[in-house]
């Protein structure tokens, strides 16, 4: 054998992303919420929101999840992110356990990992100024020198293309979508590797929604992120996503590269939702919605929940 093939990489069945370490693993993860009695003789009823979900995302991957209101996405994106416990199942970020973990001991996930939430109003603190709320994180992390600070805080407005001068005003001075970009920044702060988003720009106004979207792409280009985006719009998730899953009632009901989603769409849930996209539905052969939520129920065969 030539000295120079020794250091080659053993050719390795599904390369690319199956050969390096999954970043995100779930492992049959359920979380199970008791509902208040109804009566005392049936027992207290169970929402299955997230109901056996198995998935692996690799580094510097985009995954899209999408499904109707209730489908259990806020749910499965508190559980990854330690902020609720699941019912059982396994969760694992960068190899290491998140389940059953208590909050101290996912100190190092909160750097690792960073959300950005629907509605910037509610999850920005209305008293403090740009600097202090993108200067949180980094004062968690210990960068005690408020000159360094500052500065890490000018150069992370500036990546989400916000003025310098942004720093000594309060999120009720700005718009919807530049609130929405200071909420990206914050993120970007502790420097995570898992950038984490729950319905992004859909309180957003139809104008600026392609500006944030943009602006989400850029970033998880530029600071080499691993995006997990959720949205009940599969037309958003289709301009930054690589993969799609599809969630119904706690379940994923197909994980598929996006363009492969869009093409051939395997379940007809999937093909509801395409539907709804009102320059796609064409492509279906222009069954209507309703013809399709049947075609939905049929497929699922009485997968009832209690
Ligand atoms: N803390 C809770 N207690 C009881 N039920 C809950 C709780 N959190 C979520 N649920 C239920 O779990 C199911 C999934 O909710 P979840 O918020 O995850 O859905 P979602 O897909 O994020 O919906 P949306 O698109 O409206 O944000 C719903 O039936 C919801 O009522
Ligand atoms: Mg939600």
């Amino acid at each position: 054998m030539p000295a120079c093939t020794r250091w080659a990489p053993i050719p390795h069945p599904g390369m690319g992303h199956a050969m390096t370490e999954p970043i995100l693993k779930l492992t049959d993860v359920r979380r199970e919420f008791r509902r208040p009695r109804t009566s005392l003789r049936t027992p207290p009823p169970v929402v299955r929101a997230v109901n056996g979900v198995n998935l692996e995302v690799a580094p510097g991957e985009r995954l899209g999840i999408v499904g109707e209101s209730g489908s259990g996405k806020s749910t499965l994106l508190r559980l990854l992110s330690g902020l609720d416990q699941p019912t059982s199942g396994q969760i694992e970020v960068q190899g290491r356990r998140v389940d059953g973990q208590s909050s101290r001991q996912l100190k190092w996930l909160r750097e690792t990992m960073q959300l950005v939430f629907q509605d910037p109003m509610s999850s920005l603190d209305p008293r403090m100024r740009v600097r202090d709320i993108i200067a949180e994180p980094l004062v968690a992390a210990g960068m005690s020198a408020a000159g360094k600070r500052e500065e890490r805080v000018v150069t992370l407005l500036q990546s989400v293309g916000l003025p310098k001068d942004a720093i000594d005003r309060y999120p009720h001075q700005f718009s919807g979508g530049q609130r929405q970009r200071i909420s990206v920044a914050r993120a970007l702060a502790p420097q995570p590797k898992i950038l984490v988003a729950d319905e992004p720009v859909s309180a957003l106004d139809v104008s600026v929604r392609a500006q944030v979207l943009n602006l989400i792409d850029n970033v998880v280009e530029g600071f080499d992120l691993t995006l997990i985006f959720v949205s009940h719009d599969l037309s958003v998730v289709r301009h930054v996503c690589d993969r799609v899953a599809v969630m119904r009632r706690g379940e994923f009901v197909e994980v598929a590269p996006t363009e492969e989603l869009f093409a051939d769409p395997q379940h007809a849930y999937t093909k509801q939702l395409i539907a709804a996209i009102p320059t796609l539905s064409a492509a279906l052969g222009g069954r209507t919605a309703a013809a399709l939520a049947d075609e939905v129920n049929q497929q699922a065969g009485g997968e009832n929940r209690d």
